[in-house]
């Protein structure tokens, strides 16, 4: 049938040899057919007649890419009088990718859904985004890791341990596993102890993670570098692996650092993706880099953070990378006191006994008690623009507010008592079952 129009064509063509319609139409038939090169030599002839014909150069174009034929399909489509060219575009794209440049790929894909935001294609989008939901956002999405994003990341911490309320194992813990090693290298040495490695602060929201990374920066006069992973991920394969690489070679670049990764369970978010490799990929970058298998990791204190730890892959857990894991509790009476204090100093206050409001908000966790002290501010407002009179806080003020709001880290233990009971390997988070008071 195919094979009896072409035919008729070619007949039709002797009659009249220079139509260039009929020799559009024969060529796109030698292609429904795979017949590229016969394709290819319409084309091509067209060409001779009619050197800009743009049908008969993109057509040519596709016959070169379907003949597996990449870099004849890319020099033609990459031509100026395609730049705005969607057709043109998308050859370009599917060049790139089956040529393996995928950063190209990505590159000119991009373009296509610049001029047209809706634009799908199951080829390009099967194999050059990443399953799962990533956050598209443009931060660090460009060839060159720009400035702005640099300089959003980058912080002066601005408080260092005193501020922060209680934790004094913690704190211990960071200064004998990261602080020391960067003040003093030489008694490490001495001993034959081995420096580097980070440290994974995991346990409930708000009760003072990132408080306490940024004020471990302030404490050794360090830049803070804060990242969330879901900042990194990309949707573009091969991105999010670059954004990280480029975090790590920032952080070299501003040594002494506190390079901080919040969330950082979002790398084993999704465990279906996991297990495919592009998962894996992002995973085997963020340890070799930890490893310092790309440059030298000396200077930056690595820290994460995280609400779900069950969640991270155990390869994170080596010598060398986290291989210390602290449970961040929520403050104890006696830190919830210091924590007030902190948070009240500078606001006007009237004989408050702190240790009553620290008995009275047991399971509070900072950013509760902040909250707390937010809704009393707010009454205290609302009284004084009706009286005219600005009145200090009060015992009773907190303590109403407290009744307005519950303390949020009982949700996290109901969830994270399962997996310290069933899912933990060499008693890694016994200290949960410590602090519930539960027995092994
Ligand atoms: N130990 C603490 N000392 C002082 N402030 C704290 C403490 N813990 C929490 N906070 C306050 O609560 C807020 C939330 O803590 P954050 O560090 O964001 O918690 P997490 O990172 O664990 O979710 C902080 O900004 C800080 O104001
Ligand atoms: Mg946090």
């Amino acid at each position: 049938m195919a094979n009896d129009a072409i035919n008729k064509l070619r007949e039709a063509l002797k009659v009249s040899p220079d139509n260039i319609p009929l020799k559009l139409h024969l060529g796109e038939m030698l292609l429904d057919e795979k017949e590229y090169q016969q394709a290819i030599d319409e084309f091509n002839a067209i060409l001779k007649q009619d050197p800009s014909n743009e049908d008969a150069k993109l057509m040519l174009a596709e016959a070169f890419l379907l003949q597996g034929n990449f870099s004849a399909t890319i020099v033609i489509a990459e031509e100026d009088q395609f730049k705005n060219n969607p057709e043109a575009l998308l050859l370009l794209a599917k060049a790139h990718l089956r040529d393996k440049s995928i950063a190209e790929a990505i590159d000119v894909y991009k373009r296509v859904l610049k001029l047209d935001p809706h634009f799908t294609d199951p080829e390009l989008d099967s194999q050059l985004r990443n399953q799962g939901s990533y956050n598209d956002s443009d931060e660090f999405d460009e060839d060159e890791f720009d400035e702005d994003a640099t300089f959003r990341i980058v912080e002066n911490p601005g408080i260092d341990f005193s501020d922060v309320g209680g934790m004094d194992k913690v704190k211990r813990e960071i200064d004998l596993k990261i602080i020391q090693p960067l003040k003093n290298p030489e008694i490490y040495k001495a001993y034959g102890k081995k420096t580097g490695g980070g440290i994974l602060l995991y346990g409930p929201p708000g009760c003072g993670k990132t408080h306490l990374a940024r004020a471990t920066a302030g404490q050794v006069k360090a830049k803070f570098i804060n990242i969330g992973i879901n900042d990194v991920l990309d949707m573009w394969i091969g991105n999010s692996e670059k954004n990280l690489h480029e975090i790590f070679e920032f952080a070299r670049k501003n040594k002494p650092c506190v390079l901080f990764f919040d969330e950082i369970d979002a790398l084993g978010a999704s465990r279906s993706d996991m297990k495919q490799s592009s998962g894996r990929h992002l995973i085997n970058q963020f340890l070799s880099e930890l490893d310092g298998v790309d440059g030298d990791n000396e200077g930056i204190l690595v820290l994460g953070a995280t609400n779900a730890p069950w969640h991270l892959d155990p390869a994170f857990r080596r010598p060398g990378r986290f291989d210390r894991i602290i449970f961040v509790a929520p403050p104890d009476d006696e830190s919830r006191e210091t924590i007030l204090q902190l948070q009240l100093k500078d606001k006007p206050t009237k004989d408050l006994d702190y240790a009553l409001i620290a008995k009275k908000t047991p399971d509070y966790s900072g950013a509760d008690l902040n909250a707390v002290i937010d809704i009393a501010i707010e009454s205290k407002l609302e009284e004084a623009i009706k009286s005219g009179i600005p009145q200090p806080l009060s015992n009773k003020d907190i303590l109403d507010a407290v009744k307005k709001h519950r303390p949020s880290t009982k949700d996290w233990f109901n969830s994270a008592k399962n997996y310290a009971l069933y899912a933990n390997d060499s008693g890694l988070y016994d200290d949960i079952l410590t602090y519930l008071n539960i027995k092994k």
